[in-house]
């Protein structure tokens, strides 16, 4: 028996839909991939990369986790980094977030269980880095909103400090790093305007 037959019932029609009106669609993407952008996204359900900005397989590069969180220490986003820079030469690297992220209202909660608390612990170290600002807001959800601004904008800071990104700027490659943010009621992107870099358009 085939387990969730809904899903791939739903497979075979985007397949379909796929080759519809360009029956080569398959054949070019297997053989090559040539995405110019590497997004860093959450892995909230609400917040779909590709679709967002309306790009197809293919044309992203994408890296999803709890509350879109840049560790230097992290294997998995680093690599995903360095294959983005040095092999598949992206020009820019978008850091979203978005509000109402579960992830960074944890960070104002008590601690949670590991492994997530140990996660979390990056966006509570922005809180904390953070104070003054966040405690002169008038509430806690105006708070939960500037967290997520200011998580991203760490997050940024924290990709232009990477070995892969640095030698692409070292070396002349044209690369560029945002800051962006997604608004779960209106299905808008905002940018916080904390580019670093250049890049072609
Ligand atoms: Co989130």
């Amino acid at each position: 028996m085939r387990l969730l037959p809904q899903l791939f019932a739903n497979n075979r029609a985007w397949a379909a839909q796929q080759t519809r009106g360009d029956p080569q669609f398959f054949e070019r993407l297997c053989a090559i991939q040539r995405p110019d952008h590497l997004w860093i996204g959450c892995a909230d359900s609400r917040v779909p990369a590709n679709e967002i900005v309306g790009l197809a397989p293919g044309e992203l590069f994408v890296h999803r986790n709890v509350a879109n969180i840049v560790r230097p220490d992290d294997r998995n986003c680093l690599s995903v980094v360095q294959y983005a820079v040095d092999v598949l030469r992206i020009s820019h690297i978008i850091v979203c977030g978005h509000y109402r992220c579960g992830g960074i209202q944890a960070a104002f909660g008590p601690a949670t269980t590991e492994p997530l608390e140990g996660w979390i612990a990056h966006v509570r170290a922005v809180r904390a880095a953070h104070a003054a600002e966040l405690d002169a807001l008038p509430d806690d959800a105006a708070r939960w909103q500037r967290l997520c601004e200011l998580n991203v904008t760490a997050q940024v800071r924290i990709v232009c400090g990477l070995a892969p990104v640095v030698q692409a700027w070292e070396r002349g490659q044209p690369l560029a790093v945002h800051g962006w943010i997604y608004d779960l009621k209106d299905g808008l992107l905002r940018d916080l305007e904390v580019s670093v870099g250049t890049a072609p358009a």
